[in-house]
Parts: C-alpha cells; structure tokens; sequence
C-alpha cells in the first residue's frame, strides 16, 4: 500500500491532516500518530480488521495486547467492567500523561485488542495532535508502538518511515518524541497493584497515589520461558539492534580499556566521553546524569549504532534512578538481560 506522510505543526494547516486522519482511523484504515512517549501505530480500538491489520503490519505476536488510547475520561466507561476509585485518582494526577493502567474489560473491547486477555490497557497521551484525531475519530485507538516487532520504538516520524512505508496507510509526523521512552504500565487487577513496565510516572509519583505499589516480578529480572508473564510483551526479546547489546557497569575508561583488544566494538556512551571512545564506533544517549536526556535518545543511539556495522554493542550504564529505571529495564531487554561488571 501507498502511505501517506502528513508534517504536522509547522504550515498551520494542521487541522485539515488531523481531520483526515481522524477519517482513516473510522474508515479502519492503520495511522501512525505521535504521542508525547514513542509513536504509536493506531486504528480503531474496537474494529476487529482494523486491529488485526496492526498485527500484521507489525509482525507482532497475536498474544500481545494493545493500549487502548482515549481522548475523555469519559470513553473508558464502556470499556471497563467497574470504575474504580483508585482509577480517578491517577487519571486526575496523571492523564493526559505516560501512565497507562490496566483493568478487567467489557465485551466491547474485541479479543484481538486484548491478545484474549480478559483486562484491558488504557491510556491518555499526552500529545494534542493524538488527542485531537481520537476526539473526532470518535473511537478508542489501539496503538502499539509503531515499531516492527522486536526493533526499538521509534522517536521520530523517521523511524517510522524506516520500519513501515509501505505498511500503514499513514503516518502524521509530530517531530521527536518529547519523553522518549513508552509509558509506564499499572495493573489495577492485584492487589497490591503492581507497575509491568516501568516509564515517566515513576514508583515515587504512583506511591503518592497508591501507597502499597510495587513493581511486577517481571519488570526488571529475566522470567523463566515457562512462566506466565503478568504482562505478555514481557516475554518477548525488544528493543534489540541488529549487534549483540551488552549493558557494562564501570567507568567510561575502564570500558574503553575492555574493549580495546575487541574487533567489532562499537559503544553507547554519554556526551562528554566522545573522545574517550575516539578509536571505535560510539553513539551517544544523553548525558550521564540526566536520565530524561537518555529516555528521549536511548531509540535513535539504538537505531543509529546498526549503521556503523558494528557486531557487538557496550552500553554505559545509566543512572537507574527516576526516569532512569525506565532507560535500564529498556537496556536490559535490548540487552537479553546480558550484563557485564568491569
Ligand atoms: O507509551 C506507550 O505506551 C506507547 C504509546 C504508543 O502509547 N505504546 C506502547 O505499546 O508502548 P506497546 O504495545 O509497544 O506496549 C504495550 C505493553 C506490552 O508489553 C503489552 O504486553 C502490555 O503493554 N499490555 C497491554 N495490554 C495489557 C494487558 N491487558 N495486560 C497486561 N499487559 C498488557
Ligand atoms: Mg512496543
């Protein structure tokens, strides 16, 4: 198929492409939008060929769910079996805003939506652009991140270009990803409730919510291929560039010594450290004490290392604190959980 690529925010005649997108996404067709976190790979939540046309365009696997965006608190009431207290709280700190929260479903939501899980994901994004094509869409809008299945999700309207021309029917171009990094996932279907995926909305924030939070087994350590994942995406190798990624604890110039005698090294470094790493391949993923700048450029360094040929990819470690847990769960599932101490 012919996908049309439509730049939004700088001609000023946004509205007409939003309106058009907004008749595609009725019109079952697949939309590729911006939200504030990654892009999403949209189509009507509730349309079965639709959702299944994501499926395949990604080559995702069937037992994956998909978060349903909405535009209105108001939208979720059909989707959800009961709306809990809890649910206000965080939607009235949170939404719009990379939190997406998980909660038993109607029959309203197709099983293809819900990878026949009997819950659903829901989420408001934090992107006018988005919230504008869902609102006159007048549907819920599954999206996944608008990635081919397993590569690193993508920031920019090129990325996208780059995995689905061809694939989608469209894509609205918002420029880079502000957050950079997916949203964080809650399920309201334990007790605790527990964090699947963490992202922006930190532990610290939803505690001030929800007092007993914790994080899922599977959110930062390497589930058994037989266990039941709370969260099916858990199970699947992400975010993985062609080389083979290892996250190094260490100091810049212990790395560099490490990798010294290594033919195929290439290197994710910190701004500041360019030099350093002069003599191999290097990409740089923000700066070292700032985990929002890693969360916006982890993709793209992802992305951009596989251009240099590179057969083996040293991480630097980041900071893991804050925003920075959402970098390293990322690291670690590029990585297969492989971790190397210098
Ligand atoms: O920021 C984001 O969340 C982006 C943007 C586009 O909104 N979307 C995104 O979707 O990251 P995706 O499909 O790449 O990741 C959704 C994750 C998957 O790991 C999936 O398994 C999990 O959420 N998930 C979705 N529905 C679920 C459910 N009912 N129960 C458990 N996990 C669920
Ligand atoms: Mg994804």
């Amino acid at each position: 198929m012919e996908t049309v690529v439509l730049k939004i925010g700088e001609t000023g005649a946004d509205e007409a492409k939003l309106q058009l997108a907004a008749q595609y996404i009725r019109d079952g067709k697949l939309v590729i939008l911006p939200t504030e976190t990654v892009y999403g790979l949209g189509a009507n939540a509730l349309d079965f060929a639709a959702v299944r046309g994501i499926f395949a365009a990604k080559g995702r696997p069937a037992d994956n769910p998909l978060i349903v965006h909405i535009a209105d608190f108001s939208q979720i009431e059909p989707l959800v079996k009961t709306i809990p207290p809890e649910l206000e709280l965080l939607a009235k700190r949170f939404w719009p805003g990379a939190l997406t929260v998980i909660l038993p479903k109607t029959d309203l939501v197709p099983n293809v939506t819900s990878g026949s899980l009997d819950t659903v994901a829901i989420r408001m994004p934090d992107h006018s652009a988005m919230l504008e094509v869902i609102r006159r869409a007048g549907v819920p809008v599954a999206a996944p991140s608008a990635n081919r299945s397993g590569f690193p999700s993508p920031t920019s309207a090129q990325h996208c270009i780059d995995d689905m021309d061809g694939r989608v029917d469209m894509i609205v171009d918002g420029g880079a990803c502000a957050v950079g990094v997916e949203s964080t996932v809650l399920t309201l279907c334990t007790n605790p409730p527990k964090i699947l995926r963490p992202g922006a909305v930190t532990l610290e924030m939803l505690k001030e919510v929800l007092p007993n939070v914790t994080y899922d087994e599977g959110a930062f350590a390497h589930l058994p291929d037989d266990a039941k994942a709370a969260s099916p995406g858990m199970k699947y190798r992400h975010y993985a560039p062609k080389a083979q990624v290892i996250l190094v604890h260490g100091s810049a110039q212990q790395l560099r010594d490490y990798i010294a005698d290594k033919p195929g090294a290439g290197v994710l470094c910190f701004e500041g450290e360019e030099a350093l790493f002069a003599a191999v391949p290097h990409i740089t993923y923000g700066a070292g004490n700032d985990p929002a700048s890693q969360a916006r450029q982890l993709f793209d360094a992802l992305r951009r290392i596989d251009t240099k040929n590179v057969h083996t990819v040293y991480v630097r470690m980041a900071s893991a604190e804050g925003l920075g847990q959402a970098v390293y769960n990322r690291l670690l599932r590029a990585a297969a959980f492989l971790e190397l101490t210098l």
